[in-house]
């Protein structure tokens, strides 16, 4: 690993108060962050799409004819007019990906509801709105199917597979089967998907929303036909995404194919509505599991056997399995995976893809084969606890379970847990406690930055990896802060923009891990050259002095011999040889796909629930939440916290509220808004306690930080609804738990 070569001790000191909690707050909370959809470029035309008002079918006629006489309107595009748009080759690593893989109006075939047929492009956004709505489609239905009953005749996929479960699981004395379902849910960022365009005869320069601006550039470029140095993408600053924004969706390149026709800018807003339509779910998946144990508690087999639902287009798997192989110890094991093809548009990753649909469904199947074998549910987890990954023979990098089921236990006060139904009360109200472990992976992926020292007293760091409000720009900056005594002020991080070294995505909770190699990389050889220029340039601040005889502290260099206070600052040294800066290039290789990868890297955790029930009004109510979560070092205490905070609360909506209903009439998402996409608010949110283990893994990073963006969601439904048994007597095995299933 490059940093092998650091000459920097591989800590960071974590003093609160010593900085702050993020340096792009200000910028946030007075408007002056610029986000996608506020670019607004000389010149600029307004696109707004016409999405299909049928599920299935072919459109037969498109009458442009009154929109194009409209005032303001520059054109209509639909499938005979919008020029080139290529598909994609396979993807390579992390480039060339998307799920949505069919250009948009590559054919005149509806595949579901909302898809877009047609655009309007106007001078102003209600000029294209109202020549959208005069835009009048003519289709010939043919039957759809939105079924949420998922079924498949495809042959699913093995997983993973150990043992002989069919054999262990028929021959085991204790054993459960049943099957659980998780309902499509989509993304709602505050932000909505936006795109601005703005091609110059050369170069497609895009401000997109997205989390991963570097293959957002690779897909764009190919499917737009041109070579990827002509294609800059930009994005600077995210109202989030969980996901939805990963990968480019078809809005992008109709912003993009306007923008290149009517040579002038455009901007493409999706609207809330279409956000249920156009750029991707999180897919419904029905997954039974089978475990068999022995009566002491020990597992001797599993089957977890998932489908999903996807588009009739394109393959989405969710990856129900993903924890499945390596959570507990088993000799026997098999997970497969199949897809149910259904008339809606392609699902994507959302916040935990995988893991966080199957855990709720394994961490579901625990509880009631605890309750089955009369063992407290976290005893039975300890009982399991695997002492090396064995879907594959791996050790951990670093895997402390035990000690947060024991932690949070502690913390929650679980030894006064009493398992009978109902027992448990408080204040005239039914408690019901829960738990469940979580995991989630980490892995670091390839990346580059640059580190610049410059004789005005600034440095900056630089990336394409992306801010998407997780607090990367300050974690960097706290990096740049604890390796060069550089107070914040004069720290420039520079993100979100494919002209910079090609960086990490915004997502499966990496981009910190991934990035901080690569800078502690860039920092270090900013710092060599910095010596260099000390002891070398014909007006040397340390002449006749070896660069290696050099140190750095707190923004001067000095010699190793003397004291850092008689240091002379870079920026003179710079000003001294009459160098603008010293530049460092760092990069860090990839654990993603490794061939030879010598760890299971994963983090880990457990939450602790407690409900309140009121029978006589069937109110049910989350009241605390104890969660600890071992994610490795913990660079920036207080962001983190946020982060699993948030995704506890929408594990509370993923329990309880969140579901996207698809109307079996017209194939419509009919709650498409916020109003009636519940998502739990303020009032639905419990005590949160979130602790940290913090303990570093390094073989991840030189920094030992693994990630917290996702793991907080996981395993969280199924602590609730497993409180909500221990309440009840009631075990929801589909979510979300309904008032009318308690009844
Ligand atoms: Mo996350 S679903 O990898 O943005």
């Amino acid at each position: 690993m490059p940093i092998a070569s650091s000459t920097l001790p591989p800590r960071m000191t974590l003093e609160p108060g010593s900085r702050q909690p993020r340096i792009d707050g200000q910028l946030k909370v007075t408007g002056t962050a610029i986000y996608t959809s506020d670019h607004n470029l000389p010149g600029m035309l307004y696109a707004v799409p016409v999405c299909a008002t049928i599920a299935s079918g072919t459109i037969t006629n498109l009458d442009t004819a009154r929109a194009l006489s409209m005032p303001g309107v520059k054109a209509v595009y639909h499938h005979g007019n919008i020029g080139p748009l290529f598909r994609t080759a396979p993807a390579q690593g992390f480039s060339g990906i998307l799920d949505e893989r069919r250009p948009p109006f590559e054919d005149e075939t509806v595949r579901y509801y909302g898809q877009y047929v047609a655009a309007v492009v106007a001078l102003t956004f209600e000029q294209a709105t109202a020549a959208a709505n005069a835009v009048k489609v003519t289709y010939k239905a043919a039957p759809h199917d939105v079924s949420t009953h998922l079924s498949t005749d495809e042959k699913p996929t093995v997983d993973t597979h150990r043992g002989d479960p069919d054999k262990a699981f028929a021959d085991a004395p204790h054993k459960l089967d049943q099957t659980y379902a998780t309902p499509a849910e989509t993304h709602n960022p505050i932000e909505l998907h936006a795109s601005v365009a703005d091609f110059d005869g050369q170069t497609f320069t895009l401000y997109e929303t997205s989390q991963a601006v570097v293959n957002h550039q690779n897909v764009m470029a190919q499917m737009l036909g041109v070579p990827q140095e002509n294609v800059r993408v930009i994005s600077r600053f995210l109202g989030s995404g969980f996901g939805g924004k990963l990968w480019p969706w078809p809005h992008c390149l109709i912003a993009a194919a306007a923008s290149r026709d009517l040579r002038r800018p455009v901007k493409l807003v999706v609207t809330r509505d279409m956000m249920f339509q156009n750029v991707g779910h999180r897919p419904r998946t029905q997954q039974r599991i089978r475990l068999a144990a022995t009566p002491q508690g020990k597992l001797t087999a599993i089957l977890h056997d998932s489908l999903n639902h996807t588009s009739l287009l394109d393959d989405y798997s969710e990856g129900c399995s993903e924890a499945t192989g390596f959570l507990y110890s088993v000799p026997n094991l098999r997970a497969t995976s199949g897809l149910a093809r259904r008339n809606i548009g392609t699902p994507t990753s959302m916040r935990g893809p995988g893991a966080v649909p199957g855990l709720f469904a394994l961490e579901s199947a625990m509880d009631e084969l605890a309750i089955q074998l009369k063992l407290d549910p976290v005893q039975l987890r300890l009982l399991n606890e695997a002492d090396k990954d064995e879907t594959n023979n791996l050790p951990f990098s670093s895997r402390h379970l035990p000690e947060c089921l024991k932690t949070g236990a502690e913390k929650f006060g679980w030894s006064r847990y009493t398992p009978a139904v109902g027992s448990m009360k408080k204040d005239g109200l039914t408690l019901g406690w829960g738990m469940a472990a979580c995991t989630w992976i980490a892995v670091r992926m390839e990346a580059a930055a640059s580190f610049e020292f410059t004789n005005d007293g600034t440095v900056r760091v630089a990336t394409a990896t992306q801010d998407i409000g997780t607090g990367t720009y300050t974690v960097l900056a706290n990096i740049v802060l604890d390796r060069t005594g550089v107070p914040h002020d004069r720290i420039h991080v520079v993100l979100g923009d494919t002209n910079l070294p090609a960086g990490a995505i915004s997502g499966g909770s990496w981009a910190t891990a991934s990035t901080i190699p690569a800078v502690l990389d860039a920092i270090d050889k900013a710092q060599g050259l910095l010596f260099q220029i000390a002891t070398t340039a014909p007006t040397a601040s340390f002449p006749g002095q070896k660069p290696d005889a050099l140190a750095f502290t707190d923004g001067r260099v000095h010699l190793k011999t003397q004291p850092a206070a008689t240091g002379i600052p870079f920026a003179d040294v710079l000003k001294k040889a009459n160098v603008r800066a010293a530049t460092g290039d760092g990069k860090s290789n990839g654990t993603f796909g490794e061939k030879d990868p010598r760890f299971s890297t994963h983090s880990f955790g457990a939450h602790f629930v407690e409900v309140t029930w009121q029978p006589e009004i069937a109110r049910l109510r989350v009241s605390r939440i104890v969660t600890v979560i071992d994610a490795g070092r913990i660079l920036n205490p207080r962001p983190a916290r946020n982060q699993i905070e948030g995704a506890v609360v929408m594990g509370i909506g993923m329990a309880l509220f969140e579901e996207t209903h698809y109307d079996p009439r017209s194939g419509a998402p009919i709650n498409n808004n916020l109003a009636d996409y519940i998502l739990a608010t303020n009032a639905d949110v419990a005590d949160l306690d979130v602790t940290f283990l913090d303990y570093p893994d390094l073989h991840l990073n030189a920094l030992g930080a693994r990630g917290v963006g996702e793991i907080g969601l996981a395993g969280i439904a199924a602590a609730i609804t497993n409180a909500v048994h221990h309440a009840t007597g009631i075990r929801v095995r589909e979510l979300p738990v309904k008032i009318e299933d308690l009844l």
